[in-house]
Formats: C-alpha cells, sequence, structure tokens
C-alpha cells in the first residue's frame, strides 16, 4: 500500500466555518460589489489544475475573477520551482505588488504552490518581501480557507509549508478556466528522482487518486460537455502502483475510454521506464485515446542518461517508438529535452541531436540544464561553459524547427480531425491531436466542436485549412 492519507469529508467540510467567515468579512470590506481575485499560474498543468481548485475555493469565499492585479483585492500566485528562470520571473513579478500594496493596503497578497514549498524560499519572501500576506507549500491547498482566514482575523502574516507528504484531497470545488478542454489529475508527486529535478522534493511521493473518484470526475466532465480530458501526473504510467485497488494505468484508460459520449482523451505526463506495450495496445485498442504521445527522452546519451537516474537507454526509448509505429503507424510523439547537464560532453550531445533525427518528432520542449539546490546534480562537477550550451541549445532548436517544417509540409492535402479552440475576428482556431495548430475560416458558433479539416497550406508553425465537416 502506497503511503497515501486521502483528506476525509469531515477534514474538508471543517473548512468551511473558515470560508464562511472569509465571505462575510469580503462583504464587509467590499459592500458595493464582488471582491475580486487575481490567480497568476507558473508553470506546469498541474499547478493549472490545482489553480483550478483554488478558484474553486474562492468562488466559495465570494470572489470574482480578474486578469488585472490593479483591480484585485486579493493577489496569488501559484509559482513553479523546476528552472531558476521560473524562479526568477516570480521574484520579479512579487517584488512588482509593493507599490500596489502602499496604493491599496487591504490588499491580500499570497504565493504557494511548488517554489515556496523550499524552505530557503519561502523565508526569502517571508524576509524580503514584508507585503506577502501568506505563504502556503503543495501539500496544504486544501486548507487554503482556514489559513487565509487566520491571517485576515489575527492580522498577522503566516508560512504553512509543513511536509504532510502523500495528501490526496478530494471534494475540494473546481473552477474551470475552459469549458471544452478540462485537466483530471489522477496522481500528485513522483518517486523517480531524477538527478536534475526538484519536482520529487516540493511535490512529495507519489499517490494516485481512487479509480473510482477519477471515474465519477470524467463522467461528470463528459455530461457537462467537455471535448477533451487530459489526464495529469508527473509519471502517469505508473498511476495505481503500491495501491490496494489493483487499477493500473492501461486499465484506467479503458474505463475512461467505456464512458459514452464524444470526447478525447490525452494525458501527461508518461515516463518511459514505465511506458509498456500493453500500455500502446491500450492506446491502440481505445478509440478515444488521443494518437499522440508526450515522452521525455531528455538525453540520447546512456551515460548522461544514467546520470540523470533515467533507468532506461537509449536503445530501449527507441524500441518503445519503434513498437508503438507498429501498432498505430498514425501515432506521433512530442518530448522534452534537456541541454547542458553537469558533464556532458560534445560527443553526448551529438547522441541527443541524432535521436531527435531518429525518432521525427512534432515539437520538442527544449531546456538548458539549471541547477537545483538540493539535487544531486547540483554539486556534480560541470565544466562546460554557458556560452557552449547556449551554441548546444541553438544547434538543436534549429535541427528540430527543420524537421517540423518538413513534417507540417507533409500534411498538405490531408483531411484530420481537431478541436475548435479560439476564435479571432477574422478566423478560428482548430487544434489536432498532436497539438498542432490549424487556421481555418468558420462561424464562432463551432467553438469547441470536432471537425474534419482539410490542411490547405504550412507555414512554420501553423497550418492552414478549410473545414470540410462539423462533428
Ligand atoms: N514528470 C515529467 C516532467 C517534469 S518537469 C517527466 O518526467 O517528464 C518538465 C521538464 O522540465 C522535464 O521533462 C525536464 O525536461 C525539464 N527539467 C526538469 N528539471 C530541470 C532542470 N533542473 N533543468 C532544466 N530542465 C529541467
Ligand atoms: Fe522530475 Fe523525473 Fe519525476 Fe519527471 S520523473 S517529475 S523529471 S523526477
Ligand atoms: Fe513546476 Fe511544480 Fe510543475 S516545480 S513543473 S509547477 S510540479
Amino acid at each position: 500500500m502506497a503511503n497515501t492519507r486521502v483528506i476525509s469529508p469531515e477534514e474538508l467540510a471543517a473548512q468551511r466555518p473558515f470560508t464562511k467567515r472569509i465571505r462575510e468579512y469580503y462583504e464587509y470590506l467590499c459592500p458595493s460589489g464582488t471582491p475580486l481575485a487575481c490567480v497568476r499560474t507558473y508553470g506546469c498543468q498541474q499547478n493549472v489544475s490545482d489553480s483550478e481548485r483554488i478558484k474553486g475555493m474562492l468562488a466559495e469565499m465570494g470572489f470574482g475573477f480578474t486578469e488585472s492585479p490593479d483591480e484585485a483585492d486579493l493577489i496569488l500566485f501559484n509559482t513553479c520551482a523546476v528552472r531558476e528562470h521560473a524562479e526568477d520571473r516570480v521574484f520579479g513579478n512579487v517584488g512588482a505588488l509593493k507599490n500596489l500594496k502602499r496604493r491599496k493596503p487591504h490588499l491580500m497578497i499570497v504565493l504557494c504552490g511548488c517554489m515556496v514549498q523550499q524552505e530557503h524560499i519561502a523565508q526569502r519572501f517571508y524576509k524580503s518581501y514584508p507585503f506577502v500576506n501568506l505563504i502556503f507549500g503543495t501539500h496544504v491547498l486544501y486548507r487554503f480557507p482556514e489559513l487565509l482566514c487566520g491571517v485576515i482575523e489575527e492580522q498577522k502574516r503566516r508560512v504553512a509549508i509543513p511536509n504532510e507528504d502523500g495528501n490526496i484531497a478530494e471534494g475540494i470545488p473546481v473552477h474551470r478556466d475552459g469549458s471544452f478542454k478540462a485537466w483530471l489529475p489522477i496522481m500528485n508527486g513522483c518517486n523517480n528522482f531524477c538527478t536534475y529535478c526538484i519536482v520529487p522534493y516540493v511535490r512529495g511521493r507519489e499517490r494516485s487518486r481512487d479509480p473510482e473518484a477519477v471515474l465519477q470526475e470524467a463522467r461528470e466532465l463528459v455530461a457537462a460537455g467537455y471535448k477533451e480530458i487530459t489526464l495529469l501526473g508527473q509519471n502517469v504510467n505508473s498511476y495505481g502502483k503500491g495501491e490496494a485497488h489493483g487499477v493500473d494505468f492501461p486499465e484506467l484508460l479503458r474505463r475512461i475510454n467505456a464512458i459514452e459520449g464524444d470526447f478525447l482523451i490525452r494525458f501527461m505526463t508518461s515516463h518511459p521506464k514505465d511506458a509498456t506495450k500493453e500500455l500502446f495496445d491500450t492506446i491502440a485498442s481505445c478509440e478515444k485515446v488521443s494518437r499522440h504521445f508526450h515522452l521525455p527522452f531528455q538525453s540520447g546519451s546512456n551515460r548522461i542518461l544514467k546520470e540523470m537516474n533515467r533507468c532506461y537507454t537509449r536503445e530501449s526509448y527507441l524500441e518503445l517508438i519503434r513498437y508503438a509505429r507498429s501498432v498505430m503507424p498514425d501515432i506521433s510523439f512530442t518530448s522534452d529535452v534537456i541541454v547542458g547537464f553537469p558533464g556532458e560532453t560534445r560527443e553526448d550531445f551529438e547522441q541527443t541531436l541524432s535521436l531527435i533525427e531518429e525518432v521525427g518528432f512534432v515539437s520538442l520542449f527544449t531546456f538548458i540544464y539549471s541547477p537545483r539546490e538540493g539535487t544531486p546534480a547540483a554539486v556534480m562537477p560541470d565544466p562546460i561553459s554557458a556560452e557552449e550550451k547556449v551554441k548546444w541549445f541553438q544547434e538543436m532548436t534549429a535541427l528540430q524547427e527543420s524537421l517540423s517544417a518538413k513534417r507540417t509540409a507533409s500534411m498538405v492535402g490531408k483531411t484530420v480531425k481537431a478541436l475548435i479552440e479560439t476564435a479571432t475576428d477574422t478566423f478560428l482556431e482548430a487544434r489536432l491531436s498532436d497539438n498542432i495548430i490549424v487556421r481555418v475560416q468558420g462561424d464562432p458558433s463551432l467553438l469547441g466542436r470536432h471537425a474534419m479539416v482539410n490542411i490547405t497550406e504550412a507555414k512554420s508553425w501553423i497550418l492552414i485549412g478549410e473545414i470540410e465537416s462539423v462533428l
């Protein structure tokens, strides 16, 4: 049995009186209208999904939402720690709130998420940014009403980053940002400890939601008209590991696929060490599961993969791709890759380039290695200069751009299924299953519908097409 602690309905219900007291406080503070919250999310879809729960709690406290910090009565930043750049942005953006707070003393400033789960960062915010009212970590999200109420009633700043690792909280209200695309978290945390990565330290150990809770939420989303459901977790392939219910990821996919309705199932992220042939066979047999797979490889060099503690080889990764294509010739792949891991040589880097060419990804998320305090890689010798790493990075992105351009050009003349996602004054944009955007002409009333689109032209990052039929 995994070390999971499910927050009981009673524990969640204990938050309700705090929600009520906050609502009353803001009714008193803003007698002429609805108080407004500005919620900014940094980082990955896990954070986006957490923010939807935070917004759900804020809505119950009586808040409406605004994109503008100037209009807000409460500003919340849900932060990310994955790279230094992500953290620098938060430091800069929080610093910029100082003047706003001076003009508007009742403004409540809240920081949460992965970055502030790190003790040294939380302390830095607490000491150097005295206008921040509340800082809370990833493990106590469900206690947000209690924490905020404490700050309001005691008129005291507060930091709450206990290491209550292993929580799963069911039943937090969700305020979804989209009306036809939904995020559905199926697990939390990570046990893999890739040597460069901070996530296991700030998100805690891997734990899976109960399959019935996931299925129930999926059924509700389909009934509410959602056309795309993305299952979320740091390593969705290991869903259910160590839990007594015995439902693994392929089985979960089969059960969600069996829900009646017109919708697409996506999932992220997958770890190659846990992606099995059974998983690809399952996707091949489930008509609602997207034929697109995000499978981060990180490096094409076996030596670096070992140093990264990724637990697979270049050969086993390529074998997975080969097998997937043998059962689904139309499957497409995207991936994450890191350049400049400590000790990476030009030879290692060339292995990464050759893997990129060999696989032919639709697109890549490319990162320059960023040392994270407390991770093993942060203390490994790193002789390659920053300038050299930037050069390699540019070489890699140029290669991928040329491969992407070839691939999109080869799509002209084909007819493909797409979800119409955005409407501007002059055109609509639809997303293909491999996340490429195609621009079409059509009526904005088609938003949220699937359509068959004939591709007529390929530009470098976008396709142009014509709607053949609406599904
Ligand atoms: N759980 C997912 C993704 C986690 S973070 C997975 O295992 O694939 C998203 C991506 O950020 C990672 O895939 C990796 O490519 C990148 N990343 C993580 N830590 C990093 C670091 N210290 N420096 C640069 N990139 C990093
Ligand atoms: Fe980080 Fe590795 Fe876990 Fe992904 S699998 S979150 S890269 S430790
Ligand atoms: Fe960032 Fe946390 Fe996601 S560190 S990438 S927001 S899990």
